[in-house]
Order: structure tokens, then sequence, then C-alpha cells
């Protein structure tokens, strides 16, 4: 059903179209169509100068002009082409003058100027045309001569042998055709023809021929010989003029164009560009299928039809402008998809590396991870990590366990800006965690991997240690070959520097001193007594003694420490400990400069014999100490220099006494207490021993081996 209506629907559009009649006129007469503003009859016309007599009694049916009479051929837009009428004159009555006149005055036709030609026809004729221009009178003609029939063949071209031709002016709407001979005698040419035409016509569809002098033929060639019309609409009205009067206006189409008739009087109207048909009409025009003309089809390949325009484009994988004299179409060049290929390809490979490079970097990691994990258990990791879970459940506090990424970041990535102090036991680096917690971490030297246990051991009950004057162990880190330590950060520096650099000399007053050597005094007697196991310093020296801004001492460096061995087969490991406590500086070449000075100890002593105690002090102390103060502090130090063990004042003696001392600088008269050391003697002396040689940088080489104390301290 829909099919067959859309059939139906486009046959009357392409019907439509072809009728360019008024509706309900006849659209054709004979041949010929007959478009508005022409019309069959009165109503069909738009003015009866438009008007066309359809003659039915010729077969097919002739149409005429109706106000002249004259036979039109065809109609178009602009022109209506009329059938000719010759002016024809043979030489059977050569006297007479034979004549034609065709009148379009009161007509809106002038006989187009462009299109038609005056032509004259035989061997001896004078042909004239006379008209009016206008008002004005207009003559012209052509004569037309031949001597023999061969010199007519010679010039077959309308140009004065046989025929003569001559342009008409232009706006002409009557003319008479006259056509006559040269002269009377014309017996030489009667032999190839007798007669002379004079007439009008569209040049493009006169073509002379010999022929033509045979009048038979002549009349029956120039039968289909139209004379062409220019028409236009509203007699000498303009475009301006006609729209003043929109009932009469004739371009009826909405938007339909008018332009002045530029050879004829009159306006004519035309459909907007992208349209055709009757603008005259007011549904007269129809739009260009431009795509659907297959001959003349302006796209090269894709064509799509728009109202009043077109447009053109390439398939997929062409480019242009798709006009065929435009740039048309070519098909893309490969290297678009080339270009796709390659990035795919280099995308592709990107990938693969960054795969390939993830992969490894993951891989790296992971066995990273593995040697941290191996590093941890190489450690003691998982003994220490037993034993703080433990503790833990007792509710000791213990030790925290460092990642070596946290310590990583902490230091910097162990940045050289970042160490505090170099040695022989390894490198001490300012970290600062994320807590903005201070602290520093000390990096060993290769730790003897046997003693994993007992350094695991070592590190659980230095953290246990909490000591005003003890530098606190807050934890370590085992995931590296070499496990870190992490202890409390202080800020100030280490005895050392501050006893051996003059200009910082004079800020320790012999009160700190005093203080400092009491602290430290403390602070050992503490570990090798009070804590829950003894703890044994063994490298008690100045340089192990830290400061805080107020001079608190702080000591430092479990470096050599054990603890207290429990049985007879560890002190082995005490007196091989014992060597550790060597002040390695003493080997340095700087002090084999004095005998006196290597010697400090025996220096000291015999200094203090002789009595000449004084010349070995600074003089601050000398002038800030009492004397019987220095005295009393001079006979406590020579006291732990003593060979024998037993004869050496213990640890917790020695702070004592010296807190006796500080009391006594205070409350002069509190001083001596040495009547009570020997209950403590038998304790530990050695540890005196140990403790204070090391602090005055002894030289140990004095003290042989058989002279150490094989004598366990009491737990
Ligand atoms: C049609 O042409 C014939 C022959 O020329 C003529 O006799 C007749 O009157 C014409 N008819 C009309 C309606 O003009
Ligand atoms: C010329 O005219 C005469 C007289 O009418 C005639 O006899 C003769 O045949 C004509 N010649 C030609 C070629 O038509
Ligand atoms: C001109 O000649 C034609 C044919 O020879 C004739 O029919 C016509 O009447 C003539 N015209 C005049 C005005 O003599
Ligand atoms: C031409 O025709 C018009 C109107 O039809 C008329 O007025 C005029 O006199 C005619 N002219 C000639 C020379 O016949
Ligand atoms: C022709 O007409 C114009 C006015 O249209 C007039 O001025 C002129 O005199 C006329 N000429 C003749 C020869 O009639
Ligand atoms: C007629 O004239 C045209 C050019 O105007 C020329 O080409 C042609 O050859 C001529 N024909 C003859 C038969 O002379
Ligand atoms: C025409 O020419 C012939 C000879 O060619 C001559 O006898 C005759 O008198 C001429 N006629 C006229 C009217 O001149
Ligand atoms: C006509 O032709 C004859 C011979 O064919 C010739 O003698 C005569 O001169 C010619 N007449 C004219 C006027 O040319
Ligand atoms: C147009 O022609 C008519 C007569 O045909 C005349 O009366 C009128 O003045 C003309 N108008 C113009 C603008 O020429
Ligand atoms: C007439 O032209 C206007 C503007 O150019 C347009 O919007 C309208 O559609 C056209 N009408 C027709 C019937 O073509
Ligand atoms: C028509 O002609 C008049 C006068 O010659 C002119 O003013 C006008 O612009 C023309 N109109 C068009 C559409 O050409
Ligand atoms: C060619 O293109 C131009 C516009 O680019 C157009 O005006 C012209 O009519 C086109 N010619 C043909 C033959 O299509």
């Amino acid at each position: 059903m829909l099919l067959q209506f859309l059939i139906c629907l486009s046959w009357l559009t392409s019907a439509s179209a072809a009728l360019e009649a008024k509706p309900g006129c006849q659209p054709t007469c004979g041949n010929v169509k007959i478009p508005y503003p022409f019309g069959v009859g009165s109503k069909c016309s738009i003015h009866p100068s438009y008007s066309i007599d359809c003659n039915k009694s010729y077969n097919p049916h002739r149409p005429f002009l109706s106000t002249k009479n004259l036979q039109v051929v065809s109609i178009s837009q602009t022109e209506v082409r009329i059938s000719n009428q010759a002016a024809v004159s043979c030489h059977d009555d050569l006297t007479k003058i034979n004549y034609t006149q065709t009148n379009l005055s009161g007509t809106p036709y002038t006989f187009s100027d462009r299109k038609n030609e005056f032509y004259g026809v035989g061997c001896n004729t004078v042909a004239l045309i006379g008209g009016l221009v206008g008002n004005r009178s207009y003559v012209g003609g052509c004569i037309s001569y031949c001597e023999t029939k061969d010199s007519v063949k010679a010039d077959m071209n309308c140009s004065g042998i046989g025929c003569c031709q001559t342009p008409i002016p232009e706006g002409l709407q009557l003319f008479e055709t006259y056509v006559g001979s040269i002269e009377e005698n014309i017996t030489n040419i009667t032999s190839f023809g007798n007669c002379t035409y004079g007439f009008m016509a569209e040049q493009t569809k006169y073509q002379f021929s010999v022929s033509d002098l045979q009048y038979d033929r002549f009349i029956n060639k120039i039968k289909d010989v139209p004379v062409v019309l220019d028409w236009a609409i509203g007699e000498n009205l303009t475009c301006e003029k006609a729209l003043q009067d929109p009932e009469t206006f004739a371009c009826k189409y909405k938007n339909a164009t008018c332009y002045n008739a530029s050879n004829t009087y009159g306006y004519r109207c035309n459909c907007p560009s992208g349209y055709e048909g009757n603008p005259y009409l007011i549904d007269g025009c129809q739009d260009v299928n431009e795509c659907e003309d297959h001959n003349d089809n302006p796209c090269a390949s894709i064509c799509t039809n728009n109202l009043g325009k077109y447009t053109c484009s390439c398939p997929k994988g062409e480019h242009g402008d798709g006009m065929k004299n435009g740039t048309g179409c070519t098909r893309n060049d490969k290297k678009f998809p080339m270009i796709i290929v390659t990035l795919g390809v280099s995308l592709g490979l990107l990938c693969l590396l960054l795969c390939i490079s993830w992969l490894y970097f993951s891989l790296k990691k992971r066995k990273l991870v593995k040697l941290r994990e191996k590093f941890f258990r190489q450690n003691g990791g998982l003994l220490l990590k037993r034993k703080i879970s433990s503790s833990h459940e007792s509710g000791v506090e213990s030790a925290k366990l460092f990642t070596s990424n946290e310590l990583k970041l902490a230091t910097n990535n162990y940045d050289e800006s970042r160490i505090l102090g170099k040695g022989g036991f390894g490198t001490v680096y300012k970290g600062i965690l994320p807590d903005k917690r201070i602290v520093a971490i000390k990096k060993s030297k290769l730790v003897d991997k046997s003693q994993t246990e007992q350094f695991i051991n070592e590190v659980e009950i230095l953290i246990q240690v909490n000591h005003r004057n003890v530098v606190k162990l807050l934890g370590c880190c085992l995931e590296n070959e070499v496990p870190l330590l992490v202890y409390e950060y202080i800020s100030n520096g280490n005895l050392y520097e501050h006893i051996h650099n003059i200009s910082r000399m004079s800020s320790i007053s012999w009160e700190d001193r005093l203080r400092i050597a009491a602290e430290t005094a403390g602070a050992l007697a503490y570990l090798h007594s009070a804590a829950s196991i003894p703890v044994i310093h063994r490298d008690v020296k100045s340089a192990n003694i830290l400061l805080e801004g107020n001079y608190t001492a702080k000591v430092a460096d479990f470096g050599a420490s054990r603890l207290v061995p429990l049985d007879q087969t560890q002190i082995t490991t005490l007196v091989q400990g014992t060597l550790g406590y060597l002040d390695p500086e003493d080997e340095t070449p700087e002090f084999e400069r004095s005998e006196e000075e290597r010697y400090l100890a025996t220096y000291f002593i015999v200094s203090l014999k002789e009595n000449r105690l004084f010349q070995l002090l600074e003089p601050r102390i000398i002038e800030e100490g009492k004397s019987k103060q220095i005295i009393a502090y001079s006979e406590l130090a020579k006291r732990c220099l003593n060979l024998k063990g037993e004869k050496r004042p213990t640890m917790k003696e020695v702070a004592m006494e010296l807190e006796g001392l500080r009391r006594f600088e205070m409350h002069p008269g509190a001083l001596g207490r040495n009547d009570d050391s020997t209950s403590l003697q038998s304790e530990s002396n050695d540890i005196c021993y140990v403790e204070l040689s090391s602090y005055k940088d002894d030289a140990s080489g004095q003290y042989s081996m058989e002279e150490m104390p094989a004598k366990v301290p009491p737990r």
C-alpha cells in the first residue's frame, strides 16, 4: 500500500514539475507546451497578449498567438518561436516586388536581435527589411548575386554569393520584407534557379545551400526555421514599478526573483537558485534534485540534495570536496593507517617495556624484602620479637623494631650531612622520625653472626635500662645486614670535645665537672648493680660521655659492653671484652709524643706522690675548686688507679664519694666517707678500675691480664 502510494506521489510530483500551465488549463497544444503566463483560452493566460489559440483542424494541433495569428513553434521562459514567413519573388514575374509584413506592435514580443538574422537568398537579389524600433523607423537589407552555378557552390556561407545576411536592431516589433532583382535581364540565371527570397530567421537554424535557390525545396526547408521572439511581462514596467502593485505582479512564486528584461520591454521572473519550474505560478518552482541528474551530477561520489542546494561528500576512506569540478574524492593515503599502526606498535612496545620494568622492579623489591627478612632472621629479629612480645605481656617497657624504610626516611637515605660522628665502631647519623622526634642512629660495623643471641639479649636489656644519665636505646632495626641501633639524641656533643677543645674548655666549671663525674659514676653504678642484670660498659671514656645543653651527663655507646657472665665459662668473654675498652686513640702517633702523657695514670700518681698535683691541673680548676676538695677527688682517682682490684673502690662507692664531694662543696665538712668503702669493695671492685682507667685515657698496656680479677660480681 505504502509503496504504491509513494510511487503514485512521485508520479504526481514529476507530472506537476512538467506541467507549467496554470492548473486546470491545457498544458500543451499539439507538440507544443503552453506554460503560464501563456495559456489556451482567455482565463488561462495572464493577459490577452499571452493567449494562445489552439487550432485543432491541424494534426497535430497548432498553437497560434491569439492577437497576431502567428503560429507558435515553441515557448520557453524568455522566448517564443514562431513559424517563418518569407518574401518570395520568382522570375516568371520579374517586375513584381513581393513583400511580407509581421506586426508585433502592442504585444509584449520583440524580434530577438541576438538570435535572428535577416537573410536574402538568390543570384540576383535585393532583400530589404524595414520596420519600427519604438516609434523610430528602420531600414536595412542586403544584396546577393551570382553569375554561375559554380560560383554559388564556392561560397556556401551566407556572404553575398547566392545568400546574404544582416543583423537586426534591438527592440524591433514590426517589420516588412521586400525582395526584388538587381537587373531584369536574368536569362543566364534562370538555368539554375529563378526565385529570390527575403526572410528573418533564427541564425543557428538556417544554413544556406545551393538547393535553396529552387522554390519547392526552399519552401519546405523554411517551414522548419523559426523566428525567435523575446517576451517579458508588464509591457514597459520595471521590477520596482511592478512590485508596487502586488495584485498584478507576475512573479507569484513566493521567493521568485524579478529582473528587468534587457532586450525587450517589461520584466521577467525566475525561480530562486536551486529551484526550477514556473515562477509565474504560486507553486511553480520545485527544488532541483541535482543528485538525480545522472548525466550532470555535480558530485564525484556521494550527493545529498537539500532544498535549494546540494552537498557533495566523499565515502569513508576518501577525502576531497566531492565536487566533479573541484578536488573530487581521492583515496586516503596509506600514511594515515601507517601512523595508526606505528602508533599502536610503539604504544604496545611502551606497554611491554613498562610491564617488564614493573615486573623487574617488583621482583627486585620482593628480593629486597626477602633479603630484609633474611637479615632480620640473621640478626636475631625473631628472637627479639619473641622477647618483645613476651615483655609486652609482662608490661615491661620494651624495644621498638624499626623497619629499614623508616630509618632510611629518617636519615634522608643516610645522607652525609646527617653524620654525627664516625669511629671504630661505625657511623652515627642524626635521624628525624615521622613524629618529629630526633634520634641518633648508629650503624655498626659488621657484627659477629655467632653472637647474635647475645646481641639480642643485650639490646633487650639496654632497652630496659632507664636512667637519667644513660643514653636511652629506643629500638633497633634488624632488616639490614648490619643491625641499626636507635638512641635518643643528645644535643651538646661529648665530654671529650669539651675537654680537649680549648675554646669550649672554659665553659665547663669545676662544679659542672664534678657533677658530670658524679652523674657518670652514678649511671655506671646503676648499670653494675641496680639494673635487672648487671651490665659492664667496658668502654668508658670522655668521648662516650655525652652532654646535654645543661651539661647533664649521658653515658653512651655500649658497643663493647657485655652482660656480666652468669657462670665461669663466660669469664673468658669478659676478659676478651675488657680488651675492647682500649681507647683506640691511644694508638695514634699524637699520643706517642710524650711518655708522661702516654702513661697519664702513672704520671698522675707520681705527681700526687711528689706533691706536684696542682701543677697538673687546669688553672681554672685551681681557681674554682677548694684545694681540700681537689685533693680528696685526686685521692679517689688514685684509689681507682690501684693495680690490685681488691683495693679499688666499687662504682657505687665512687658515686657516693663524688656525691659527698659535691655536697662538701656546698656544705664544707661533709667530706670523707672512706670507711664505708671497704664494705662495698668486695662487690665489684674491678669495675672501678676498668671504668676509671678508661676514663683517664689510660694506656691499658700497663695492666696485665693476670691482674684482672676473675671474680664474678654478685647479681
Ligand atoms: C484553423 O485553421 C483553418 C485552416 O487554416 C481555418 O480554416 C480555421 O478557421 C482555423 N480555426 C480557428 C479556430 O482559427
Ligand atoms: C524559371 O521560370 C520559368 C517560367 O516560369 C520556368 O519555365 C522554368 O522552369 C523556371 N526555371 C526553374 C529552374 O525553375
Ligand atoms: C508574394 O508572392 C507569394 C508567392 O509567390 C504570393 O503568394 C504573395 O501573394 C505575394 N505577395 C504580394 C504582396 O504580392
Ligand atoms: C500594427 O498593429 C497595430 C495593432 O495591432 C496597429 O495599430 C498598427 O496600425 C499596425 N501597423 C501596421 C503598419 O499595420
Ligand atoms: C517617439 O516617441 C518619443 C516619446 O516616446 C517622442 O519623444 C518622439 O518624438 C517620437 N518620435 C517620432 C519619430 O515619432
Ligand atoms: C563558412 O564560414 C566559416 C567561418 O565563418 C568557415 O569555417 C567555413 O569553412 C565556411 N564554409 C564554406 C563552405 O566556405
Ligand atoms: C537581355 O539580354 C538579351 C541577350 O543576352 C538581349 O537580347 C535582350 O535584349 C536583353 N533584354 C533587355 C530588356 O535588356
Ligand atoms: C548570358 O549567357 C550567354 C551565353 O551563355 C552570354 O553570351 C551572355 O553574355 C550572357 N548575358 C549576360 C548579361 O551576362
Ligand atoms: C508604458 O506604455 C504605455 C502604453 O503602452 C504608456 O501609456 C506608458 O506611459 C508607458 N510607461 C512607461 C513607463 O514607459
Ligand atoms: C524563501 O526564502 C526564505 C529565505 O531565503 C526561506 O526561509 C523560505 O523557506 C523560502 N521559501 C520557499 C517556499 O522556498
Ligand atoms: C530595472 O530597471 C530600472 C530602470 O532601468 C532600474 O532602476 C532597476 O534597478 C532595474 N531592476 C533590476 C532588478 O534590474
Ligand atoms: C564548478 O564550481 C563552481 C563553484 O565552485 C560552480 O559555480 C560551477 O557552476 C561549477 N561548474 C560545473 C560545471 O559544475
